[in-house]
């Protein structure tokens, strides 16, 4: 069964083919950042419109570089929401297109599930098990018991974590995105160089709030006006804000999967690219008797294979999706 996937609710345009949900046969990724990163962020105008000019490209080249034709094709996954509006109609409006004209099922797929199921192009997890996804959007706790069913046991109340990465690097004068940025900086740096805040550890619930770590950071920098003379300074400033990330999501996972009774951690999202908050989920699950599993950093970040992977086990799994003619941007898409 060959699907293709496609993936437009930011700024990457994002079309892959899977065949028989394991076997990826193309991931194509047109990332827009250097054109937003002028702007220090996302510019949702511009984002919708390179979609438009890049969107037929990327089909095309996902198909050639899979080697198959549009008339292979026997389903058609895309991302209807969470997102920009802008950016998804994009998507959907080539999905519907490409469906009607070339008689192929459309299954419309929630960015968050495709994250959630980004894993299964590398290993069946066996379900049920607890999904963090950290993203620039969304910072969810998911139990998942089955494609299609799961329950969101924790969130962030402000700031996403990659949002919180994003911020501070902006503080620090880098570019965007910022997670990358801020690792590759706080790599010679002490992440113990400064206590910011581990916020909302004790109070027994999932929920997460990453806004405060980001304003202990701006007093950080105020107070020390001399943080922006000295490499050194700015590593242990970026490589503690890190640390202090990453000891919060690895906390509150560990605590959820043990209330839960969960075995397994599946750690996804843009985020879940990091490093540092890979090696420590992968050393503190171990530790304490979990299994963690994470998708290789190319699937964490946006990325259309996860779409195909979700449209893929969501058909296995007889779970219909909107109407083809009824597939609209759905900007606030949840669980
Ligand atoms: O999943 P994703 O590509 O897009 C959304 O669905 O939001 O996540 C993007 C987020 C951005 O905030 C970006 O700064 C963050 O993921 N990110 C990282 C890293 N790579 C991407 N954060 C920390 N460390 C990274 N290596
Ligand atoms: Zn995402």
């Amino acid at each position: 069964m060959l699907v293709l996937g496609i993936e437009t609710s930011c700024d990457e345009t994002a079309v892959a083919v899977l065949r028989d949900g394991e076997t990826l046969l193309s991931n194509v990724i047109f990332s827009q950042v250097d054109i937003h990163n002028k702007y220090g962020g996302i510019v949702p105008e511009i984002a919708g419109r390179c979609h438009i000019e890049s969107i037929h490209h990327v089909v095309r080249q996902a198909l050639e570089e899979a080697g198959v034709r549009l008339a292979d094709i026997d389903l058609i996954g895309v991302t209807e929401g969470p997102g920009l509006v802008v950016s998804l109609i994009v998507g959907i409006n080539a999905a519907k297109a490409i469906g009607y004209a070339s008689s192929i099922p459309v299954l419309g797929i929630n960015h968050l599930e495709g994250h959630l199921l980004a894993i299964f192009l590398q290993e069946k997890v066996a379900f049920p098990f607890l999904a963090l996804i950290v993203s620039g959007g969304h910072t969810d706790l998911v139990r998942a018991d089955a494609v299609g069913q799961y329950r969101v046991i924790g969130r962030t109340r402000d700031d996403a974590a990659g949002e919180s990465f994003d911020k501070v690097a902006k503080m620090l004068g880098l570019g965007y995105p910022g997670g990358p940025l801020i690792e590759k900086l706080g790599q010679g740096g002490n992440p113990t160089a400064h206590a910011f805040p581990r916020s909302m550890l004790v109070n027994g619930n999932f929920d997460f709030s990453f806004s405060g770590i980001k304003s202990a950071v701006r007093r950080h920098l105020e107070k020390n006006s001399d943080w922006n003379t000295c490499e050194k300074l700015q590593a242990d400033i970026a490589a503690s804000f890190q640390e202090a990330v990453v000891d919060v999501l690895i906390k509150k996972c560990l605590h959820a999967a043990e209330r839960e009774g969960l075995e397994r951690l599946v750690l996804t999202g843009g985020v879940a690219a990091n490093g540092c908050l890979r090696d420590r989920m992968f050393s503190e699950a171990q530790k304490q008797g979990f299994t963690a599993f994470a998708p290789d950093p190319v699937f964490c970040t946006d990325n259309a294979a996860m779409i195909a992977s979700a449209a893929y086990l969501r058909h296995s799994a007889q779970l219909n999706g909107t109407p083809l003619m009824q597939l609209d941007a759905k900007s606030n898409l949840s669980f």
